[in-house]
Order: structure tokens, then sequence, then C-alpha cells
């Protein structure tokens, strides 16, 4: 099978970065943690859950605009070389993957994510389904490890899942500028965005009924738990999305029900949570047309053609150096 072996961005810093961000999360006011470490095998499987919950929209509508539109995007990008951010599972890669090889272009498939365990297992899969495309999976974070992607052939960039959405804007402004100098002319960039829309249905997106999401946001302590031997009693937090109008954001929290003292070992750290005192676990910012096109161009990237669902839910973007850069 041609499957090259992982490449990895960076020596695993894991540890270290989980280290200094929970040091400086809880010892910040008010208390964050980085929505990146929801993601161990048991986070994963959650959000796989969340993905086929009735309340969670988004990918479903990604899935249909991927369904509907893939062809299109095949003959718009005539990439050899797919590479896909935050790759996970690769689901919904299929619908591309498939669409470009009809298209006749494709060769190579390099997925990029921070999950060793999750990329083996995705090449695997992949492996088995098209037989004739190169795996080139790198372990990586897309906010750091775009350089570490290895050049080559006419390529397509994919951000999907409006994971890019988890980014404040300053670090989305960032992401898109390492993307753009990434890109050579010929090169495009596929972004997947929630939109703004009915905050009811938003909050109900992120405060499931069966009780996933509330699970998956508490995941992060029992991740900080394992990994840090630290000593959060998860039930001890009650889930709480909200809709920030200003930021056109979800903010997910974990609010302490009564006092309490956490101590986490590896850090000799000790810190105290005041009865109803939150700690913010994750942004998940919604995205609207204009804005988005306005955030591309300052990067550099024009928007070459947008698509949505059936009904306005999400949005797909599809961008390529702009005309200044492109001769640059
Ligand atoms: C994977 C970041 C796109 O923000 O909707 C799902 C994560 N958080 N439910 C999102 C998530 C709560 C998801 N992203």
């Amino acid at each position: 099978m041609p499957v090259q072996n992982q490449v990895r961005a960076r020596p695993d810093s894991y540890h270290e970065e989980l280290r200094a961000d929970v040091r400086a999360g809880l010892t910040a006011t008010p208390k964050t943690l980085p929505p990146k470490y929801f993601y161990d095998e048991r986070g994963s499987l959650l959000f796989d859950e969340i993905t086929r919950l009735p309340e969670y929209y988004p990918t479903r509508a990604e899935t249909s605009i991927l369904h509907q539109h893939a062809a299109e995007i095949a003959e718009l990008s005539r990439c050899e070389s797919l590479v896909e951010l935050g790759s996970g599972t690769s689901t919904k890669t299929g619908l591309l993957l498939r669409a470009l090889l009809e298209r006749g272009t494709l060769r190579e498939f390099i997925p990029l994510d921070v999950d060793s365990a999750v990329l083996t297992d995705a090449a695997e899969t992949l492996a088995a389904q098209y037989p004739g495309l190169w795996l080139a999976p790198v372990v990586g974070d897309f906010e750091h490890d775009l350089h570490a992607v290895p050049p080559g052939g006419r390529r397509m960039i994919a951000f999907l899942g409006s994971t890019i959405g988890n980014l404040e804007p300053s670090a989305r402004a960032g992401l898109l500028g390492e993307v753009a100098s990434t890109l050579g002319a010929g090169d495009t960039f596929l972004l997947g965005t929630d939109l703004v829309k009915d905050v009811a249905r938003l909050l109900r997106a992120y405060d499931d009924a069966a009780g996933v999401t509330a699970e998956f946001n508490r995941n992060v302590l029992c991740v900080v738990n394992r990994e840090l031997g630290a000593d959060f009693k998860p039930d001890r937090f009650d889930h709480v999305a909200l809709w920030d109008p200003g930021n056109e954001w979800i903010e997910m929290r974990l609010r302490a029900v009564g006092e309490q003292l956490v101590t986490i070992r590896d850090l000799d750290l000790s810190v105290r949570f005041a009865a109803g005192e939150e700690l913010r676990t994750e942004i998940s910012a919604k995205f609207r047309r204009d804005g988005l096109r306005a955030e591309l161009a300052a990067a550099g990237l024009e928007t070459v053609r947008f698509w949505t669902d059936r009904d306005g839910d999400f949005g797909l973007t599809l961008a390529r150096l702009a005309p200044a850069r492109r001769r640059s």
C-alpha cells in the first residue's frame, strides 16, 4: 500500500505544550483551557458522536455541500495534491478524494493532524479505499506546522468542519497568512465555516438533550487529570454553552458546582475555583459571507466561489492567492 511513514513536524512536544498551556490557562483571569486538548481517544469518539446528534447540524450541512459540489471543486482546483488540516478521521474527505480522482488530477493526499493514532487509522482506511493514491500523513498542529507539508504539484489545502472557528480573530489572521504563504500560483484553499444563524438553534447544537456535548466538554478535565496528575472532579462542573453577540461566537464553559480546590501535581500548582466560577474551554466562531471574504482578503486570499447548503447553515469557500500576491 502506498502509505508513507508519518512525518513528524516537530519532536513530540505535546506534554511540554500541555503543561505550559494548562499553567497559563488556569492561572489567568478568567480561567481558560485550549480546545485542542478535548481530543484524546475518548474525546475524539465523543466528537464523532456529536456529529451524529440531531441538534448538531454543521457536519451534515458541510457534507451536503461537498456532496453537491465536489465535482465543481475538483474542476476549479485540478489539484495533484490535497492537504487537509486537522484531518481527523477524514470521513468527509472521501467525497473530495473521489471527485478529484475522477477528474484525473489527484496523485497524493497529505492529512495533517495532531493525533498520530487517528492518522494511522485514517491512512489504513484510505489506502484500502483508494489504492492508486499516495498517502503522506504529517503529525502536526495546523497552527504551527504548515511549513512541514512537503512541496510538490498543484495543491489544494482544505480546512473543513469550521475548526477555524476555534481560533480568535488574531489567531485566524495568523493561520490564514500562513496558508497564503504556503500557496503558490495555481494552488487553492478550501475553507469550511459555520454561519451565523438563529441563536436558539446555535445553542441547542452546543447543549444537546442527550448530554454528549457536556461530556465532551468535561473530557478536557479528564485529559488534564490523566496527563498531568490533576484531581479535577469532572462531575462537579456543569456544562455551559452561551452565545456572545458581540464576537458572534459560541462559548463553552465549565461552571464549578460549589467551591473547589484542584491540584495539578505535575505543575506543582493548586488552583481555587469559587462556587459558580466558570472556566472557558472553547470558542466556536460563526461567520458571515462578507466577513469571511474580508478576512481572506486581509490575508492576501481571493474568494473564487462560495457555496452553502440548502438552508444556508454552513459555508464552503474556495480561495486562491489574490492577484497582487500571485505575481510576487
Ligand atoms: C470541531 C471545532 C468545529 O466548534 O463545532 C462541537 C467542536 N464543540 N461541539 C465546533 C465542538 C462542541 C467543533 N469543531
